[in-house]
């Protein structure tokens, strides 16, 4: 009897492209001053005292979490978006807790159910894990421009990132609306992914859950929120949805099924974290201080930087290929992302992230200048 060996799934997906930065980061390691590593966005500042005795506080927790999280999470949820996103009349049925954003937006088309015939669009240059889901379902990536531009003919999910990952952009109140209205009036779900909302600089973001954006309706949409940047949290997994009880409840039957539980200690955290806006304020500020003396050393040292009014990133370039400049400053010890791990768009852009200790920071600053 013979086997017939399926095509592996990992085939469907793209290059990993992480593997492609390790010479470069192999010389900026060298560098005697030591590597100053901007080429990532994950936090280097302590979890909030407030957020690690909670954590500790739940330490004791033998039995099974639910998906569905507790009470006490998910009414520290639904408090949090009407105090920061102005979300009116949101209920627990609005509100699913999943186990930080990036396996949700890895698994949310298999998860609706999509597959081949069916499209899932996202911006042109983005987070690659809307494509890596698309792809995972089997279903046709598509990219746009503006959000409103895609053919809606068999487009089933509509991601759209403000502030983007990795230009920093955001889309105004009105292009927000436009979206929305555009997707209902096609039967597209709106899947938004707002997990820097919280870091705005030049602009102050707003959610698709604002009333001026859905009109006080949630049909058909839902955003996404993740702990990991607002509160330092990347390594606790936290990240939770918001919006249509009607898709929520379909994907917590869902997850249910598959075990997608946010660990209870984890929930119990996420509670102190979005009950307090002191930590929030407290890291926006070191973020600003950083994000201000990286803009400045760039700008001098001859970068334009576009977009980034918003997020962890500069969108940055010299009007070069994106791997000259990466190769360029690895030799003063620094490394960025190339604008090209995003989408083929960026490949005359670097990503910097703004994610690097103080003194990480000064470092880059002098070797800029000097
Ligand atoms: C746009 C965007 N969405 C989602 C994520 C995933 O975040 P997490 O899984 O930590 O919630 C990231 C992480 O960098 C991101 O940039």
């Amino acid at each position: 009897m013979s086997t017939t060996v399926a095509q592996p799934v990992s085939s469907r997906l793209p290059v990993f492209p992480w593997d492609r930065l390790e010479p470069y980061k192999a010389t900026a390691a060298a560098h005697p001053g030591g590597i100053v590593d901007l080429s990532v966005g994950t936090p280097v500042d302590p979890v909030p005292h407030i957020v690690q005795r909670a954590l500790a506080g739940a330490a004791d927790s033998p039995g099974y979490p639910t998906v569905w999280g507790t009470p006490e999470l998910r009414a520290a949820i639904t408090g949090w978006a009407g105090r920061r996103l102005g979300a009116d009349g949101l209920t627990d049925a609005h509100v699913l807790p999943v186990v930080g954003s990036k396996e949700l937006v890895a698994w949310l088309p298999t998860q609706l159910g999509l597959g081949a015939g069916d499209k899932v669009a996202y911006p042109r240059l983005a987070y690659p894990t809307y494509e890596v889901g698309a792809r995972l379902a089997g279903a046709e990536a598509v990219v746009y421009d503006e959000p409103t531009e895609p053919d809606p003919a068999g487009l089933r999910l509509l991601w759209l990132n403000s502030p983007s990952n990795p230009t920093g952009r955001v889309l105004s109140k009105d292009e927000l609306t436009r979206a929305v209205a555009w997707a209902r009036e096609h039967g597209v779900l709106v899947f938004s992914d707002e997990c820097y909302l919280e870091l705005g600089w030049d602009a102050d973001p707003v959610s698709v859950l604002h009333p001026d954006v859905c009109g006080g309706s949630y049909e058909g949409i839902v955003a996404v929120h993740s702990l990991s940047k607002r509160s330092n949290l990347a390594g606790y997994r936290s990240a939770f949805l918001l919006g249509d009880p009607a898709v929520l409840g379909e994907l917590l039957q869902i997850r249910k099924h598959g075990g997608m539980m946010t660990p209870a200690p984890v929930q119990a955290a996420t509670v102190a974290a979005l009950g307090d806006d002191a930590h929030v304020a407290r890291q926006r500020e070191r973020y600003a201080r950083r994000r201000a003396a990286l803009r400045e050393a760039f700008e001098t040292a001859g970068f334009r930087v576009e977009h980034s009014e918003a997020s962890l990133y500069l969108w940055a370039t010299r009007d070069e290929s994106c791997w000259d400049t990466v190769a360029d400053l690895s030799k003063q010890g620094i490394l960025v992302a190339p604008g090209d791990f995003y989408g083929a768009a960026g490949e005359r852009y670097v990503r910097i992230a703004f994610t690097a200790t103080d003194e990480r920071v000064a470092a880059a600053v002098r070797r800029l200048s000097s």
